[in-house]
Formats: structure tokens, sequence, C-alpha cells
């Protein structure tokens, strides 16, 4: 992060304002009024309905290089001066995108190094966007350029809230300068080629490298079976976006140091590792576009959302996060677009501000006429005025949000974590072995994330590398790869009186998915959770093996993956009942200097569960309420030095009450937004949510 952002750091219980000159909850989102250069009577109309909506920021400019620099070298901001002068006229704040989300026509057509290719080294024509090389130094030129050109034109606008670095980066380039670059990455990381065709393990199938020449990307016509190539290809890709973002972002920090910056990312997507995004932005953004009362609405969607929110949230811990893209009603990409049923929209947004987010954005402020996303949810339907269902939800939204300043600069406490590493998801999608149909890491880690879901416990989602302390449970999941300190820190943490809760593959390989010799899990984890692993049984569909509890009598079935493992410390809390391995212990607990360390050796999400109910309680931790818990109505929380806002949601289609008898405060809160003291019961609407502020 950048010494001179305007973000401080975190106060003792809460986070500082994202913005401290405008400490309230941003309400708006993208717009394009570059799409109505021919009607500019529109740009007024937008500012009368934006007041209306209860809005107060825009994002601009995520589009429109090619109005910005018609011709190269030509610039042109007139329509970007009047709309951020109209936009301050009215209020409303700017988050000002750098456009490199999309390159104009006469570049691709001059510079054709600018247009990705393909793994199998194909040139891609211009179209579409977000498909630029990242490494074409002519790229990072004229990026640079544009971006200091805005920088000196808006530096002191009063307008100006943040910078909002090109648009969803992702996808991947495969042309001679990014290989040349990859090669690069690897002088830098292995020195010697000695070293990597060690750690390549290259000797098997002849793939010894004698000159760095010979390193290719992986393709689907060349090099796909070294793993360690293939993960080092994928640290490369994250690394050179963010060294893009980097010459994207050095003239705005040279001439904005005051404004913070940052880019919006997508949801759990996996070709990059956002933890690295830290480099380079200030703050996370990202833009959420779930299905709502689509058939997981009533199942798991819930609980997955506050899954990815909660990661973006933990990619800067000590600070809120923006929610910068949602639809106010539906998006036109899904297979079926369905509308979000009443209320959903006000509930789904409030889901992100109860994760962490201090605001509600939109794609899109009003629905392109033409191109393919006219049908697009928008505020602004195409009949162009505020008589809609959806207008009418979002200026309810806006009211709700201009009452909830008290709520800016609480934060969300967690006494879990779970890790979801990205390295590790990667290096597990490309693995030849056990149980290949069923690898699902991610589904792993959410069935975890859910157990806490259920039983409203904030839970924050960590990267192998972040920092375990405060925590008094930490999760990891199938953490197949051990990456350099990780499992010092993990033992250091159950050593100092953490638990730790550790899966089948755990510990299989080093950073570059070379086995671990002598015993796994290696690298000194063996002793941490008290056992080893002989092997791995995979499972075809529908076979199951009996888990037997050695006490209590629920009964659990193991499936897709059984690890096979000898207990040496560790006592034994569940065996197999079943197969040619009855009898031998499935799960087990180790004591390690002051903690603890369970393993859980099938795959059994139900168990996950039970188990993860039961640490609840043995390790202390607080749920945001006690007592009983209605299926699909959750409460997460935010809180500062005085203050805990409880956020009451119903992802259900019936009205429901909820009892709060069990709550263990003398007085259960005061209903935020109405200011009347709650009883013992919380009347909840079909789709409602309560914000209850307790005082602490
Ligand atoms: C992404 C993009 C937007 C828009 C929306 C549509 O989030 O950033 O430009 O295409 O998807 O859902
Ligand atoms: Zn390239």
């Amino acid at each position: 992060m950048n010494e001179a952002s305007v973000i401080q750091q975190q106060e003792r219980e809460g986070y500082a304002p994202l913005f401290p000159s405008f400490p309230h909850f941003l309400h708006g989102g993208d717009y394009n009024p570059e799409q109505w250069m021919e009607t500019p009577e529109i740009w007024d109309e937008d500012m009368r309905l934006m007041k209306l909506a209860g809005c107060n920021q825009v994002s601009m400019g995520i589009f429109s290089w090619a109005e910005l620099e018609p011709e190269e070298g030509v610039y042109n901001f007139s329509f970007l001066d009047t709309m951020m002068d109209k936009c301050h006229a009215n209020g409303i704040k700017v988050i000002l995108a750098t456009p490199t989300g999309a390159k104009p026509n006469w570049m691709a057509a001059k510079y054709p190094e600018i247009r990705r290719m393909t793994p199998e080294r194909v040139r891609e024509f211009q179209g579409e966007r977000h498909n630029h090389c990242y490494t074409s130094p002519v790229y990072r030129e004229k990026a640079a350029a544009i971006n200091r050109k805005l920088a000196e034109r808006y530096k002191d606008h009063p307008a100006l809230l943040a910078w909002h670095i090109s648009n969803e980066f992702g996808g991947i380039c495969f042309c001679p300068l990014c290989a040349e670059a990859f090669r690069g990455f690897l002088k830098t990381k292995y020195g010697t080629l000695d070293k990597l065709n060690h750690q390549y393990w290259a000797r098997f199938w002849s793939h010894t490298y004698t000159s760095w020449s010979q390193i290719e990307p992986p393709s689907p016509i060349g090099e796909h079976s070294v793993h360690a190539l293939k993960l080092d290809w994928m640290r490369f890709v994250t690394h050179q976006t963010v060294d893009f973002m980097k010459a994207e972002v050095a003239p705005l920090k040279e001439l904005t140091p005051h404004l913070p910056v940052t880019t919006n990312m997508m949801d759990t997507y996996e070709l990059l590792d956002y933890t690295k995004f830290r480099e380079v932005c200030d703050f996370a953004s990202w833009d959420n576009y779930p299905t709502w009362n689509g058939p997981e609405h009533n199942t798991v969607l819930p609980a997955d959302r506050a899954l990815a929110h909660d990661q973006i949230r933990c990619l800067f811990p000590d600070r809120p996060f923006l929610l910068m893209e949602s639809t106010p009603s539906q998006v036109n990409w899904h297979p079926v677009n369905k509308l979000k049923r009443p209320g959903v929209h006000i509930l789904s947004s409030m889901q992100a501000v109860a994760q962490g987010s201090d605001s509600v954005q939109y794609f899109q402020w009003r629905k392109s006429r033409g191109s393919c996303e006219k049908f697009h949810g928008a505020v602004v339907d195409h009949v162009g005025h505020e008589h809609t269902r959806v207008f009418r939800e979002v200026a309810r939204m806006g009211d709700m949000l201009k009452q909830m300043d008290a709520v800016i600069g609480s934060r969300v406490k967690a006494e879990a974590a779970v890790i979801w590493d990205q390295e590790n998801r990667w290096i597990l999608h490309d693995f030849q072995g056990f149980n290949r149909q069923h690898m699902d890491y991610e589904e792993t880690v959410r069935s975890f994330y859910r157990a806490f879901w259920n039983r409203n416990v904030n839970v924050d989602v960590i990267d192998s590398l972040d920092s375990f302390e405060g925590y008094k449970l930490v999760i990891a999941p199938m953490l197949y790869m051990l990456k350099p300190g990780v499992a010092e820190r993990l033992k250091a943490f159950v050593a100092a009186g953490g638990t730790l809760v550790g899966t089948y593959l755990t510990g299989m390989v080093n950073e570059n998915d070379l086995c671990f010799l002598g015993g796994m899990p290696g690298d000194g984890l063996r002793e941490v959770f008290g056992l080893w692993q002989e092997d791995v049984d995979a499972l075809y569909d529908g076979e199951t093996v009996p888990l037997k509890p050695m006490c209590g009598s629920a009964s659990f079935f193991a499936k897709e993956m059984c690890a096979l493992i000898h207990a040496e410390t560790a006592q034994v809390r569940a065996v197999y009942d079943g197969e040619f391995y009855k009898g031998e212990p499935a799960v087990t607990v180790n004591a390690y200097g002051e903690g603890r360390a369970w393993y859980v050796a099938p795959r059994c999400p139900e168990f996950n569960d039970h188990l993860v109910g039961n640490l609840i309680r043995s390790c202390g931790i607080r749920p945001n309420v006690e007592g009983e818990t209605i299926h699909n109505v959750h409460v997460s929380s935010r809180e500062n030095d005085t203050e805990r806002f409880l956020f009451f949601q119903n992802y259900t289609d019936q009205a429901v009450t909820v009892d709060l008898t069990c709550k263990d405060t003398a007085h259960p809160g005061r209903d935020l937004f109405t200011g009347e003291e709650a009883g013992s019961a919380l009347e909840m609407e079909p789709y409602g949510v309560r914000v209850l502020v307790e005082k602490k």
C-alpha cells in the first residue's frame, strides 16, 4: 500500500473510513454518459434521477478510451469535463476509471502486439474487451499516457474520490513478449536451470532444460504435464498483471498521492491470485452477480455469497471493501436471468454491507440502448423514468444507506478463519491421481465455511500466507501444498493454544509440487497432527464408507476420498466402519503444545458441519446470536468501540419471527432505522432485513 494514501491505519476496534472526507456509504455505480452524447438532456435527467434514487456516487470512464483519445495522441475530455462538473454540482462523488479495460480500434490496428495470443499462439483479432497483452511495452506506454492525462486534468476536482484501475483484470496472453517475460520471472525465481530442473523433476520423461530459451508457456499443443511449470505460469500471470497495474498506477500516485486506488475483482476468480493485488491497491472492491431466487437460493447460495464477500474483505483486513458492481434486478449473461424478487435487492445489498462493504453499487445506472448488455438490469430502464419497481427498490436502498452513517467505521470481527489458498486451488485443479472427477477444493472449503454461516458465526477467509494470529480456530481444508513458512506458522499457532483442522491430502507437496519424503503431512506437520498418511483411497460416485465415532451415535458416511492414516501421538475420535480399512482411524485429534490439531481423513461434508459445530463451542467462539437458528435466517455483525450492529437477514420468502430471548444481553438492542427497542422477538418480512444496534 502506498504510504501517502489517505487511508489511515486501522483504529483499535473499527475501520478507518475509506474516504475520511466523505464518511458515508456510497450508493451508485457504473455510469456511461458517453453512450448518450447525442442526447445530452439525458445527462441532466440522470442527475435528477440519481438524487431521487438516493445515489451519491458514480464510476465513470470505465470504457471511454475511444472517446477520450479518438486518435493517437489526440485527447478530448469534453464529455468527462462536463460530467465531472455536473456530478459535483449535484453532490455526486466520482470514482474515475482508467480506460484500459477496452482498447480503441485504431490502437489495435496499428499495434498488433497489444492483442493477445491464444494458448496455441494465434493472435486474436480486435474485439470484445479485457484482452490486452499485459506485457506489451506499447500498451503500457499508451495506458500510462492516458492515465497521466486524466490525473493531470482532474487531480484537484472536488468530485473525485478514488481511482478504479481498468476493469475486471483477467485472462491470459501467450505471446512471445509474455513468454520472454515468463523466462525472466523464472530466472529471478530459480537463478539457475539446475535448480529449476530439480524442482520440476525434469529428468522425468527427459524434460531437462539446457537453455532458458527452451522454456515455453504451457500449451495444449506443447508442454502441459509438468505441474510445477504450469503452477509457475499461473504465478507469472498474476505477477505480470500486477506489474501492468503498477505501471498504470505510477502516474496516478505521482500526481494524486492523496487518492486511493482500487480495481474491481471478480467472484472467486480462478486465474488470478488476488492476494498479490495488495501490492498495488489501497483497498478491495468487487463485482457480485449471484443467481438470487435460483435453484440454490434456499440452500447454499446465501452462505456461498458471504464467503466471497469475506474473502474479498480479508484481502485488506483492516479496512472495508466496496461492492463495486451488482445488479439492481437481473443480469443478462446467466443461462436464466431471473428478476430478483421484491425485497431481495435490499437483502442482498445488505448482506454485502453486513460482511464489510461500505457501499452498494450497481452495474449499471442506465440501460444501454444497443449492443450486448442492453437487457442487463439497471437502475434506469429504457422507459426512462422513475416509475418502475426496480427504481423504487433502489431508492429505498438509498434511503436506508443514508441512515447508516453510524455503521461507517465498524468492522467485522472473526475469531475463526477458513483457508482458501489460490495457489493450492490451481495445483489441485491440475492434480493427477486419487479422485480426479471430484477434487472439489472449492466445494470442500465451502462445506466448512457453511458450518459457520449456519451458526451465525463470523469467519475470515484467508490465504495460507496470511497471519493466523488472533484466531481461536483455523480450518485448513485440503491444504495439499505447503508454501515456505506455512507449516512453521501453523505449528506455532497450535503450540500457542490454537485449534487447527486439517483434512486428507494435507501437506503432500512443497511450493513447487515436489512431494515431501519421509511421511506426509510434511514439513513438520506430521508431529502437529500426530499421524502419517499412508494412502488415499478414491471411491466411485455412489460408493460410501460408514464412519463410526468413538462416542455418540451420529452416523456419517465418507464419499469420494478416504485417507488411510496411522495415528502416532493422536487420539482416534472416529474410525472407518467398512472396506478393508474397517476399524482404522478416520478422525483424530492431537494435543500439541497448548493447542489441538484435528485431522479429518475422509471426505464427509456432514461430518465437517458437525465438527465445526462442536469446535465453535469448545473453542469459546461467540456466535452473533445464541440459541436456536432458523433455517436461512442469518445474523452477521459489525462493531466499533462502543456498538455492535447485528444484521438479521431473512433469505426465505416467508415472514418469520426470530426469538431473541436467548440473546446474551439484557437489552436486545434498538432498531437502527426506527430507533425502537427490540422486544423478545423480531418480526421479519419475507426477504426482510433488520439491523439491531447493541451497546457493548
Ligand atoms: C462485469 C463488468 C461490467 C458488466 C457486468 C455485467 O462486472 O465489469 O462491465 O459487463 O459484468 O454483469
Ligand atoms: Zn502477451
